[in-house]
């Protein structure tokens, strides 16, 4: 049987609305998902025994069994009893390049890349749809992650409508290496300082979505305005985040006085991204932010965006 290598990209949100709650305890958002070339690479050798077993080369994930991509196998387990059965589990090996708990769904892309070697190697054809429904179970981000490119995510964050990507841009992302970010504490904190600001009403909540169809940011992103695009960035979660962080908020007020095109921190945090015309621009910004900084323990890289989801290498 053969092992696959699998190419996992990281995400970055252009645009994070909370907009209620929902029945489930979590919230009904409208975001847009971009992803970038900043990618871990997974790589999936059956094993011939009725066991998975998960490796990684950050001590942080030393926990195989609360890591996202061994929940992932897991899944496809109790759904394809028979084919674990026929063809035993798996080595999963986890080749990190995206920060841990960075808000980059460096998690969520693995567990990802696990579902679609997965179907790979059992031969079982499933679709991207299928393949969606079962990565919805894992976390809001996990489809996303298996579909790529741009998208408007609505519900939980896994209602998908893919958009044409933007091109041209340069991301520059730095993250304090030290620092991480609850999402649940972002969110739970957002319903506490936030929660009377939520729409009640399900037809409301729908319209949201609709109202961003028409904005100046996916006006910006159908006619590839850079300039636009960068400055029309939005993350409700900075609300609540960057008041907790000052650091998150010095990284991104460094980032501004760079002259970037735009900053935003993505997802929940704590990781900050700017938006540059170029790569030579994206280098100009990483050392004067640095210098800036005068932090070693400051993280950063250098990524363009992707169209692309989980791919073979
Ligand atoms: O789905 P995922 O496991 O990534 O979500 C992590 C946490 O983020 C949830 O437990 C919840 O607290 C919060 N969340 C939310 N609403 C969403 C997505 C996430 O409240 N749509």
């Amino acid at each position: 049987m053969k092992s696959y290598t699998l190419i996992a990209p990281a995400k970055i949100n252009l645009y994070l609305e909370i907009v209620g709650d929902r029945v489930d305890g979590f919230h009904e958002l409208v975001m847009i998902l971009q992803s970038i070339e900043l990618a871990d690479r997974v790589t999936i050798t059956p094993n011939q025994i009725p066991a998975f077993q998960v490796r990684c080369d950050r001590v942080e994930l030393a926990d195989e069994k609360q890591n996202l991509a061994y929940k992932a196998a897991q899944i496809m387990r109790q759904e394809f009893p028979e084919e674990f059965a026929n063809w035993g589990g798996a080595d999963i090996l986890l080749e990190k390049q995206i920060p841990i708990a960075a808000g980059l769904a460096g998690g969520s892309t693995d567990a990802a890349a696990v579902l679609v070697g997965l179907n790979l190697i059992w031969n079982l054809g499933l679709t991207q749809p299928e393949l969606q429904d079962l990565g919805a179970q894992l976390g809001s981000d996990v489809p996303f992650c298996l579909l790529g490119g741009t998208a408007i995510a609505t519900g939980r964050g896994e209602i998908l409508d893919p958009i044409i990507s933007p091109h041209g841009l340069w991301v520059v992302l730095a993250k304090h290496e030290n620092l991480a970010v609850s999402t649940p504490w972002a969110y739970q904190t957002y319903r506490q300082q936030f929660g009377h600001t939520y729409l009640k009403d399900a037809s409301e909540m729908e319209s949201r979505a609709t109202q961003l169809h028409s904005s100046p940011l996916m006006e910006a992103i159908a006619h590839n305005d850079t300039v636009k695009i960068a400055q029309n960035l939005y993350n409700d979660l900075e609300k609540v985040v960057l008041p907790e962080y000052p650091q998150v908020q010095k990284l991104k007020e460094s980032f501004q006085n760079a002259s970037v095109l735009g900053t935003m921190m993505s997802g929940s945090g704590p990781t900050v991204f700017a938006l540059c015309e170029s790569r030579q621009e994206a280098e100009r910004v990483k050392t004067k932010v640095a210098t800036e900084m005068a932090d070693a323990a400051i993280g950063f890289w250098i990524t363009q965006l992707s169209g692309n989801g989980i791919s073979i290498q």
